[in-house]
């Protein structure tokens, strides 16, 4: 019997099919809310700093980090030479600090570390005052991601900030205010409610039965 082959656009779900681009990739993750750190590396006039939302936590035994830099991108030698990096985990309030360490015209060495703001952590890289967290690394190996390097660091050092602030997110190209959520009451109550349902179903279904 001949076998047909299947069409990958034959879906009955309406998939706008886009092929393989990178504005296709772009666009489908622009969909894919994300928290945003900088991440840094190197002391005074070795200091970079760079706005990052491709970090990974990746393993709790032992503890490992990951970040994705492009190959072109200032931070990306610099971490390769000092051998170790700190993610600072952006508050929603830290916008400026995003925008300013994603620019190309962004100053690196001590004037990053002033805009930073934080001083430096254990593994001598700068940190942000008022992030809600940083993790600090030390490199362990470094793996080819194309035009990206992926930097794997194990977890040395991880400090809380104002844990109080909400994280700033990043989300079809800005940055959108989280709404606040109905709290944990108010989801206990919807869980209850949907096993109320449950329950009564089960009555009428027995009593058919029965
Ligand atoms: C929210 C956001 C997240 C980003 N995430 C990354 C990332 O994970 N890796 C990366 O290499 N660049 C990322 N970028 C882009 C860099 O911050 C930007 O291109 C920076 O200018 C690169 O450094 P350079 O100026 O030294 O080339 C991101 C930018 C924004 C606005």
């Amino acid at each position: 019997m001949p076998s047909e082959k299947p069409d990958k656009r034959d879906s009955k779900y309406p998939w706008d099919v886009r092929g393989a681009s990178a504005d296709a990739l772009r666009g489908a993750m622009s969909h894919f809310p994300t928290g945003v750190t900088v991440v840094t590396s190197g002391r005074e006039e070795r200091a970079e700093g760079m706005t990052a939302n491709a970090v990974l936590s990746v393993s709790l035994d032992p503890l490992l980090f990951l970040v994705s830099v492009h190959k072109d991108a200032r931070l990306n030698p610099r971490i390769q030479e000092e051998k170790a990096f700190a993610v600072n985990v952006l508050a929603d309030d830290q916008e400026g600090l995003s925008r300013l360490f994603s620019s190309p015209e962004r100053s690196s060495g001590p004037r990053a570390v002033h805009s930073l703001g934080g001083g430096y952590g254990t593994v001598g890289a700068p940190l942000a005052a008022g992030a809600i967290a940083a993790i600090e690394c030390e490199l362990e190996t470094v793996y080819a991601g194309g035009d990206h390097d992926l930097f794997l660091g194990r977890v040395v050092e991880v400090r809380l900030g104002d844990t109080r602030k909400g994280p700033l997110v990043f989300h079809e190209g800005r940055y959108p205010t989280l709404k606040a959520d109905s709290g944990p009451g108010d989801s206990g109550a919807f869980v209850d409610s949907v096993r109320g349902f449950d329950a009564r179903m089960g009555r009428i279904k027995d009593r058919r039965r029965g």
